[in-house]
């Protein structure tokens, strides 16, 4: 193990702390990690830590939900200018002033918003639960409940057309998702004929390739709206040998190949790449486990409204 990752190790040890680690992370920061998964499953992982400390290789929101579940641990994010696009979208006094237009509505927020807009949240949702957590919510409300949906506006749009209801939907979005565009996605059906998609439901091409399945220009077995980490459980099944288009930011790439070296994962874009979750470096990981640095630490009365919409989402699944 190369040295700087040896150290890292040892501090993590030393510290207490356990490492997790986003799929989009640099290669040599996941390689380190304790734990390397998706938004819900990082989640996951941070309720049920016994470690301390956690060394949170991700975005702020990620770090900010993780001391949420977590109030008595101590969150380390390795660079607190680590945000997201999507995140800043919206704020708390927005989403406060869009509820007072909707009196009675439910609110329904993706994980990427800070603990502020979560504090004024019913249910939160992640790529992976989505389409679940809207279904759930129409089956315990009742069929006319409004919903008011945020901040992703594909993420919306994908998860209206699998439920085939309207929700009002802020038009939020991802800077990286959104410029993976439907003509990706036909240069790549050309150059890639059989290919199997992974597609994230954040991406801008993500309804135009349900209307090519829709339409029958593409095979729908072929196609798979997926969370990070349902790209790993795909990965994990696939046939020998095949080729598979992945739609969404190039970190992902790393453990997609780690886990398959015999699948030829091609991105969809290779421009899509988070700069944000790119700010996150071992030697950073390694400066923030030595000096305790970058703690993210959510205020109670924030926390404590927070956690409710996390809670209700980790319950459906
Ligand atoms: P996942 O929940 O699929 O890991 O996505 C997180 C994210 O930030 C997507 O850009
Ligand atoms: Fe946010 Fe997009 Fe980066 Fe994910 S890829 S962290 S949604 S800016």
């Amino acid at each position: 193990m190369p040295a700087l990752q040896a150290e890292v190790r040892a501090l993590a040890e030393e510290r207490g702390a356990v490492i997790l680690a986003h799929n989009y992370q640099l290669p040599e920061v996941q390689d380190v990690a304790d734990f390397v998964g998706d938004s819900l499953a990082l989640s996951q992982q941070a309720a049920k830590t016994e470690a301390d400390v956690i060394a949170f290789c991700g975005v702020h929101f990620m770090a900010e939900t993780a001391s949420v579940l977590s109030p008595h641990k101590t969150v380390l994010l390795p660079d607190l200018d680590a945000g997201c696009s999507l995140a800043d979208s919206i704020t708390a006094e927005q989403l406060r002033a869009w509820k007072a237009k909707h009196p009675g509505a439910l609110v329904v927020m993706y994980v990427n918003t800070t603990a502020e807009v979560k504090a004024e949240t019913d249910y939160c949702v992640t790529s992976s639960n989505a389409v679940q957590v809207v279904e759930h919510i129409y089956r315990e409300h009742g069929e006319d409940t409004e919903i008011l949906f945020g901040p992703d506006m594909f993420l919306g749009a994908y998860v209206e057309k699998q439920v085939g209801r309207k929700m009002h939907v802020w038009d939020g979005e991802c800077h990286v998702h959104a410029g993976i565009r439907p003509s990706d996605i036909s240069a790549m059906r050309e150059s890639h004929p059989g290919a199997d998609f992974l597609v994230h439901p954040e991406c801008g091409c993500s309804t135009s390739v349900m209307e090519y399945v829709a339409a029958g220009d593409v095979d729908a077995e072929g196609v798979h709206m997926l969370s990070t980490g349902g790209m790993m459980t795909w990965a994990a099944q696939a046939p020998a040998g095949a080729t598979a288009i992945m739609a969404t930011e190039t970190g992902m790439l790393h453990p997609l190949q780690m886990a398959r070296p015999d699948i030829d994962f091609v991105a969809a874009n290779e421009q899509a790449a988070c700069r944000f979750m790119k700010m996150i470096t071992l030697p950073k990981l390694r400066d923030t486990l030595r000096d305790g640095s970058g703690v993210v630490k959510v205020p109670e009365a924030i926390a404590l409204r927070a956690r409710l919409p996390i809670e209700r989402m980790v319950a459906i699944g």
